[in-house]
């Protein structure tokens, strides 16, 4: 096993604005919250600095605005040590935002203002060619125009790079993206959507799984909270337990659990150590207000391991 993962993260960066409110407001209703939260955040900054954290060498490769919060959202990717060599500043739009209502079970509602993000076009990417060939692992979400994830993905690819994709917000997806991924890992919300299950059904994480599977991805993890993971794989399937913990923010949950996945994958880490330290990180995040930084560190993702040694993974 390699000592440190390369990871590529090619995706999006946001300024979260977060009110924490007893619940979420009804349309045409108006509710009393926390204080003004400001966190740097986005999907695929979020990966980055999880996956950073958890140990491994992390690219960035995004779009920012010539901005305050484009300069402040490169600045905390710097901070964790990600090199940012491949983020676009443009004065064509501005800084991603992101509003946010987190209520009092932890739960979050998103709504995202991409500015920047939707002008990073596959011709950027392009230009990364070295950046992604030189990676361990490459990793995607979806708030970056759908063609640029396509040729991030095919370069990887390309390359014998393994691809993990967050489709994360859910939307369909083409079949020759699915073609060049080897882990999609959507939530169960998000693996019912795109396979039009009900996610009330208790066989729906094993279903959807393998209906996406029979879509052209390697493999397919289904994100279950604090129920764990299930992960359908051509050499059989994992399944990981969870460890109920008491939420205070969800935010960035999905994010923390593919950005140390692909740390410990790019390591070459066994699939099913790899899930086991993905889950307790996501674990581990939303005991914490913020995304990024929520994003807990290596040393303590494997104290959080060892303390639930004993419910480790089961074949399915
Ligand atoms: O997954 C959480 C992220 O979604 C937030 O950081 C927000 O920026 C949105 O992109």
């Amino acid at each position: 096993m390699k000592p440190q993962a390369r990871v590529t993260v090619v995706g999006s960066t946001n300024m979260d604005m977060v009110v924490h409110v007893p619940k979420t407001p009804l349309p045409g209703e108006t509710i009393l919250g926390s204080d003004f939260l400001r966190f740097p955040g986005g999907k695929g900054a979020n990966q980055a600095v999880a996956a950073a954290r958890a140990g491994a060498k992390v690219s960035f490769v995004g779009a920012v605005g010539a901005d305050e919060l484009g300069e402040k959202a490169r600045a905390s990717l710097i901070a964790e040590g990600i090199d940012v060599s491949g983020v676009m500043v443009t004065a064509e739009g501005a800084s991603g935002v992101a509003l946010i209502f987190v209520d009092e079970s932890g739960q979050n509602s998103i709504a995202v203002a991409p500015g920047a993000n939707a002008l990073l076009t596959p011709e950027h990417i392009k230009r990364q060619r070295a950046l992604i060939e030189r990676s361990d692992v490459v990793v995607l979400q979806l708030e970056i125009p759908i063609t640029t994830v396509e040729e991030a993905a095919r370069l990887a690819h390309e390359a014998g790079i393994p691809v993990v994709l967050d489709p994360a917000p859910a939307q369909p997806l083409p079949d020759a993206l699915l073609r060049n991924v080897s882990v999609l890992t959507p939530n169960l919300l998000e693996a019912g959507q795109l396979v039009g299950l009900d996610t009330e059904n208790p066989d729906t994480p094993e279903r959807a799984a393998q209906q996406l599977s029979q879509l052209g991805c390697e493999s397919v993890i289904v994100t279950l909270g604090d129920e764990g993971a299930f992960w359908a794989r051509p050499t059989g399937n994992l399944r990981c337990p969870g460890h109920p913990v008491r939420a205070v923010d969800t935010t960035g949950a999905g994010d923390v659990f593919s950005g140390a996945l692909a740390a410990e994958l790019g390591r070459g880490r066994p699939d099913r150590e790899a899930l086991a330290f993905a889950n307790s990180a996501a674990g581990l995040s939303v005991q914490h207000r913020g995304a990024q930084t929520s994003a807990p560190r290596r040393h303590e993702i494997e104290a959080a391991l060892a303390a639930t040694t004993g419910r480790a993974l089961g074949d399915d």
